[in-house]
């Protein structure tokens, strides 16, 4: 992962066209994004269906972007690897999923050479994964609740940002911050001063009229 003082930006391809998804891709490799955020909804973990590791194969293969796959589903556990295996350069799944056994999770995309990530609820405190900070190379904090875009960023969270960053550096944990939900150029600096260092954007990239302006603004 990309752990330097630079902001990445992360658009979320659950806002971009579909009927159009490859010159989508195109627009925002062209604008500068860091990585494709994508999105994978299980209609159970969350109330929405999106897609699964078929589509992040054929979107690994249209892009020289780093993929993230966001895990929004009930196990994990068992469908973990077949997201590695369709590209991603990280797979983050939720602590909400379980009520214990994440390392088992952590274990299975580590050993098979992929980054991991570790999403929190936007309710979910720091203290429930504590346990766990040192062990993974994304933390994904989630700015909405998860199951759509085009929701309202939630700046209660902010304050999770920065504990997560003051943990990070005192105790040298090697988790880049990664900010999901309702991210705009109006929230972006406060996730930025915060600690965020990945920004993901659905809304505010896909449906603006400048791909790279919008990508811009959201790095500052
Ligand atoms: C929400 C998803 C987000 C979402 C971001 O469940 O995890 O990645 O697509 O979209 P915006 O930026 O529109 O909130
Ligand atoms: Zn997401």
């Amino acid at each position: 992962m990309n752990n330097t003082d630079e902001i990445a930006v992360a658009p979320s391809v659950l806002s971009a066209d579909f009927s159009c998804l490859v010159e989508e891709i195109r627009t925002v490799e062209e604008g500068g994004a860091d990585f494709l955020h994508l999105d994978i909804m299980d209609g159970h973990f969350v109330p929405n269906i999106t897609f699964g590791p078929i589509i992040v194969e054929a979107i690994t293969k249209l892009t020289s972007l780093p993929v993230i796959s966001h895990l929004m589903i009930e196990d994990p556990k068992n469908f973990a690897e077949r997201f590695v295996s369709a590209g991603s350069s990280l797979v983050s799944f939720h602590w909400e999923a379980y009520h214990s056994g994440h390392e088992k999770v952590i274990d299975i995309i580590r050993n098979l050479d992929c980054c991991t990530g570790l999403a929190v609820n936007p309710d979910t405190p720091l203290s429930k994964v504590e346990h766990l900070l040192e062990e993974i190379d994304c933390l994904l904090v989630m700015t909405v609740f998860p199951g759509f875009g085009g929701q309202a960023f939630m700046p209660e969270v902010l304050e999770k940002i920065e504990l997560a960053a003051r943990l990070k550096k005192e105790r040298g944990y090697r988790y880049v911050i990664e900010v999901d939900g309702g991210v705009n150029s109006d929230n972006a600096p406060l996730v930025r001063k915060a600690g965020g260092q990945i920004l993901v954007a659905g809304t505010a990239v896909f449906k603006s009229d400048d791909y790279t302006r919008a990508i811009s603004a959201l790095r500052g």
